[in-house]
Formats: C-alpha cells, sequence, structure tokens
C-alpha cells in the first residue's frame, strides 16, 4: 500500500515510540533512553531498550527491534498496514485510503470497505431477529438458552431464507447502502451464480456468529444451521480483511478478561455459553485446528490455558497439538474433564455454572491427562500391552524436570499400574541418563554450529564472509542512523553499489535504502515494516543500535568500511577464478599421470 509523503513521519511524532510502548511495558529512565523487561521474551533484568531520540526499540536479550509500527505489529499481533491503523487510531488520525489498497495483494477491494461491509451486514443480521422474516432465528437462539442481553453482546443474528421467501432482503439492503458486486464477493458476503451470472447472499437460514477482530472491526461469520442438514456450520473464508490462522472468536472480550488463564473451546456456542455463565475467559478457533499463530497470540495474553474440546478421538488429537503448540510458547496447559457432557455448552446447560467453574478449578494438567492417554490406550490385562504402556509412561515421567514431580507422579502410577515405585524409579533414572545423553550430544553440535555461525536464518551468508559482513554491517548501522549520508555513500563514480556487498540480507537492507530514499526522498523506518518480518527488522534495529553507541559516526567511518567490503569482495572474485587447491593437486596428478 502506498502511503502518501510524510504520513509516516507524521504518524511516528503524533505516536511517540516510549508513549506508545509505555502502556504496555512499564519503563524507567536510563539516561536519554528508557529501559524494562522485554514483553517479547522472559526476562528479569530489564535488557529492553527504548530510544526516543532515534524513535526505536531494541531488546538486548532478545533482539526484537523496530519503531512504533513494528512494536505494534508484534504486541497486538498485527501486520503492517494493521499497526498503521491501529496507531491512526490511537493518535485519532484518518487513514489514507489508496486506490489499490489490497491488503493482501490478492483483491483490489479496499480493506475498510469489507470492514463496512461486515458491520452493515452484522447489524442487518441482527435486525432480522426482530423481524418478521428472522423469528425462526429468534427462537432457536433462545431455544439454545441464550438471552436477549447475550444475544445482544455477542452480536448474534440470523441470516433470512431468501431463496425460500423469494426475496431479495440482503442483496437489496446492502446494494442500497452503496457496496459493489465487487465488494460484496470480496467480503465473503455473497457469490455469484454459475449459472445466471446472478449475484444472491452466501449465508441464508443460518444463525449468524460475527467474528470481532482486536480492533473491534467484523471481519468475517460463522453461520449454523438450526437443523441437521449439511454443513452444520459456514464460515467465511480468507478475505482482505481476516486471516482465519491469527483470529480466535471473542477474543476481543476475553483479552480483558484472562491474566489469569484462557479457556480454549472448540466452538461458538461453547464460548458464548462459558462468557454467558460468568467466565469471560473463553475462546474458540474458527472451525480448525490451532494454528502456531494462534498459539502465539493467546501467549500475549496468558500463562494458563485450559483446553476445553470434546473428549472423542478427533478432539483427543486436537488437544494434543493444542498442548504441544502452547508448550512451545511457554504456556501451561490444564485439560478439563467434562463428564456427562459432551461439550462445555452442554455441560454448562446440564449441570450449571458453578459445577464448571469448578471443574475448571480442578481441571487436569497437561500431564495427567497425558497418562490417562497413554493408560487408556492400553490394555492392563494384557501382559505385553501393560509392559508397552509401562515403558511408555516411563519415557512421559523421565520428561518431569524436578525430582518432587518425578516422586508424585511415580508413586501414583505404580500403584495404578500394580509395579513397585522403586522398579518404576530405577526404569525412570535410566530412561533420564540416556536423555541426558543425547541433549548433551544435542546442545554441543549446536554451539558448534552456532559458533560456526551456521543457523543464522536471517543472513546465512554472515558466517561465510565475516569480515565483509561486519564492514556491511557498520555501513548500513550509520546510514539507518544519518540517511543523509546515503546520497555521499552511493553517489559518483566511486559509490557504494548494492552488488558489492556479499551477503543476501545486508545486500536486500542496502537496497531498500536506496529505493526508499528513490521512492520517497528520505529513508524512514516505518517502511522497513512493509518489506521485512519482525525478526528482520530485530536485526535492521540491532544494526543502529549498536552505532547509537559509538561516537564516530562519520563518513570516513563509512568509507574505511567500504574500503573493507572491496577488497574482501576481490579476494573472493579472486578465489572464484583461482583454482581450487584440489583442483591444483588433482591436475598435478594427472601431469604425472597418477
Ligand atoms: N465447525 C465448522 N464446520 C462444521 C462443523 C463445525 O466450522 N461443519 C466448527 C465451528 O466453529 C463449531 C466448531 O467447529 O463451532 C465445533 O463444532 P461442533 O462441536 O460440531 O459444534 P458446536 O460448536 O458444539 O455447536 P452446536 O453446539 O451448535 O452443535
Ligand atoms: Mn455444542
Amino acid at each position: 500500500m502506498a502511503l502518501p509523503e510524510g504520513f509516516l513521519e507524521d504518524l511516528k511524532f503524533r505516536n511517540p515510540v516510549e508513549d506508545v510502548i509505555s502502556s504496555y511495558v512499564s519503563l524507567k529512565r536510563a539516561g536519554s533512553n528508557l529501559v524494562g523487561l522485554c514483553p517479547f521474551h522472559n526476562e528479569k533484568s530489564p535488557s529492553f531498550t527504548v530510544f526516543p531520540a532515534t524513535r526505536g526499540f531494541y531488546c538486548f536479550g532478545c533482539g526484537a527491534g523496530g519503531d512504533a509500527i513494528t512494536f505494534i505489529m508484534k504486541a497486538e499481533n498485527l501486520d503492517y498496514i494493521g499497526a498503521v491503523e491501529h496507531l491512526c487510531k490511537r493518535a485519532g488520525m484518518e487513514m489514507p485510503e489508496d486506490d489499490h489498497a489490497g491488503r493482501r495483494g490478492d483483491s483490489d477491494v479496499k480493506k475498510a470497505r469489507v470492514y463496512a461491509a461486515n458491520r452493515d451486514a452484522a447489524r442487518f443480521y441482527h435486525d432480522m431477529l426482530s423481524k418478521p422474516e428472522g423469528q425462526a432465528g429468534l427462537a432457536y437462539l433462545r431455544s439454545r438458552g441464550l438471552t436477549d442481553a447475550v444475544i445482544r453482546r455477542f452480536g448474534l443474528g440470523f441470516a433470512p431464507d431468501e431463496f425460500t421467501l423469494r426475496k431479495n432482503l440482503f442483496l437489496d439492503h446492502m446494494l442500497g447502502l452503496g457496496y459493489t458486486e465487487k465488494e460484496l464477493l470480496a467480503s465473503f458476503l455473497c457469490a455469484k451464480s454459475q449459472k445466471n451470472g446472478r449475484l444472491y447472499p452466501i449465508f441464508r437460514n443460518r444463525v449468524m456468529f460475527p467474528v470481532i477482530d482486536l480492533t473491534g472491526e467484523v471481519v468475517a461469520f460463522g453461520g449454523r444451521v438450526m437443523d441437521d442438514s449439511k454443513p452444520k456450520y459456514l464460515n467465511s473464508s480468507d478475505t482482505p480483511g481476516f486471516k482465519k490462522s491469527r483470529t480466535l472468536f471473542a477474543l476481543n472480550y476475553a483479552r480483558h478478561a484472562c491474566e489469569e488463564r484462557l479457556i480454549l473451546c472448540e466452538g461458538y456456542m461453547d464460548v458464548i455459553a462459558v462468557h454467558a455463565a460468568g467466565m469471560p475467559g473463553a475462546v474458540a478457533t474458527l472451525g480448525t485446528a490451532i494454528t502456531a499463530e494462534q498459539a502465539r497470540i493467546m501467549a500475549r495474553y496468558t500463562k494458563e490455558v485450559v483446553i476445553a474440546y470434546d473428549m472423542d478421538d478427533a478432539g483427543r488429537r486436537a488437544a494434543e497439538k493444542a498442548i504441544a503448540l502452547l508448550d512451545g510458547v511457554g504456556v501451561r496447559t490444564k485439560i478439563l474433564k467434562l463428564n456427562g457432557a459432551k461439550d462445555p455448552d452442554e455441560f454448562i446447560r446440564k449441570f450449571g455454572a458453578d459445577a464448571f467453574r469448578l471443574r475448571l478449578d480442578d481441571s487436569e494438567n497437561q500431564f495427567d491427562y497425558r497418562c490417562s492417554v497413554v493408560i487408556a490406550s492400553h490394555d492392563l490385562e494384557d501382559f505385553n500391552d501393560r509392559m508397552a504402556c509401562i515403558s511408555e509412561l516411563t519415557a512421559l515421567l523421565s520428561t518431569l524436570h524436578t525430582d518432587v514431580e518425578r516422586d508424585v507422579y511415580i508413586g501414583r502410577l505404580a500403584d495404578k499400574l500394580g509395579v513397585s515405585r522403586d522398579s518404576l524409579k530405577n526404569d525412570v533414572t535410566r530412561a533420564r541418563k540416556r536423555q541426558e545423553k543425547t541433549q548433551k550430544t544435542e546442545q554441543t553440535r549446536r554451539q558448534i554450529q552456532k559458533t560456526a555461525g551456521y543457523g543464522d536464518r536471517i543472513n546465512p551468508d554472515r558466517a561465510k564472509f565475516r569480515r565483509a559482513a561486519s564492514a556491511e554491517e557498520s555501513i548500513l548501522g550509520i546510514l539507518l542512523l544519518y540517511p543523509e549520508l546515503l546520497s555521499e555513500t552511493a553517489g559518483g563514480a566511486e559509490g557504494l553499489r548494492e552488488e558489492e556487498f556479499l551477503t543476501a540480507f545486508n545486500r536486500r537492507v542496502y537496497a531498500f535504502l536506496l529505493s526508499c530514499t528513490a521512492e520517497h526522498g528520505r529513508f524512514e523506518s516505518g517502511y522497513l515494516g512493509e518489506v521485512f518480518s519482525d525478526e528482520e527488522i530485530g536485526r535492521i534495529t540491532g544494526m543502529q543500535v549498536a552505532h547509537t553507541q559509538l561516537t564516530r559516526n562519520d563518513m570516513s567511518v563509512i568509507r574505511d568500511n567500504i574500503t573493507v567490503l572491496r577488497e574482501e569482495g576481490a579476494k573472493e572474485k579472486q578465489k572464484s577464478t583461482d583454482l581450487s587447491a584440489d583442483d591444483l593437486q588433482n591436475l598435478i596428478r594427472s601431469r604425472r599421470g597418477e
């Protein structure tokens, strides 16, 4: 999206980086900078630093860095344009629109129009509940135990059965509001008939669940049939303003309520029932298994997730996946055991909110759950199966970190399996020794790779061209800090050219500096988010920060580093024209007739 000249300058001027960040992190002054505990990784002493002068931030612990826009991208889990919008709203500025603002380049419909259409559609569906055509919907929602207050809070609604009614209620309404055919198609509200090319509404004769994102926009819908017909739910596909894999139903409410824990449910109805029962921390994925992105989003809001899935086979597998993903982002997980009901909605309807709350408080932790899954999958009466079960449990037990935990569980499981505690303990100790050994080997391997410079995902060439890379980074660091030096660096016959960079990532950064300056007159770090990922921006900020702390940052330093870079470049060229040592030896051998 092409933002108007000076827009990002203005945006950042009106959103001082220290103000923006201080609503997320408590910052203390340290000289001309501010420091605090990094919100992007766990730490006990502050290495997260905000630089008001350069309008950036950088964490010396985890390498996260950037400007106010990058910060919002990470903190609110928004993409670049989303973060720009967020800051616009924060400062009360108007978000510029341009003619081809396809958010993900897959549509030429403006995202703002998609949101507006969704909001008007949501209002239409909701209003239907008080119209004759919508009474079936209202009756259905009430039959599911929902009060008017809950219906209103979640903005539930009804999409009328237009084909049977032979009326174009929805379409007429939306066209009447000025939405174009293209916009209604892009919003996934309408589709086009293959037969006669006419537009028709996608959601018909369904109760409607609007999905609202963290900025309060209606981004999608789920629509449920009111009988047993198929498909039971219809969900919006990804649109220019919606990515299913990054969205959680009801997180807009839950995020304000969930310091303690989030409750991850499978369905819309479960989430609503749990909220209605007075526990506003429930969220759900949108008809798909949980993704890594969704796990990361949850990790921003809580340290503990209670998984409240159906306990059929599919639910169990889904729970395993959720545990693994949440584990990976440092979130504790517990499994909710609902006996006598298939899902939270049904449980609350049958046994009441208090019973549910009790269950929540003593929900099994992940470890108990894993053990019970292993035990349930074996026939303990069968000798071989029982041995297999014990060996799986031994492996599981050996993953516990503290002696106390291991002792507790060894005791419990030994009793359950009818084996002696000592023999189970011996097995576990042996398994731990084996694991430690493989872990050590793995650690050494990683250490070796790291020192050799492998595993630098951002700039893999760095290992090969150490001296050149550090010269490149000095050049870039100074230019990022003083963009006005770019014309002298790149200009003239002796100017530094993009191709002279030896490492691919640094070359990209330099190319970006050049093209950004050509396009906008001046480099502005706010543009980085358009092209580079969070991690890459962190690396770029790191280069800049390294030079903030140096006293000599002038053209002469750039020139010295260009010289180094050119020396290294020449060496490389020489290498590729020289014969390699091996080649040479082969040549000599063949001459000798060996
Ligand atoms: N789902 C879907 N498409 C389907 C079935 C289910 O997208 N054909 C998604 C919906 O998000 C639904 C969730 O999976 O909310 C869970 O499905 P299910 O347990 O079948 O439905 P419930 O949410 O329990 O809905 P209800 O209680 O109304 O049956
Ligand atoms: Mn249900």
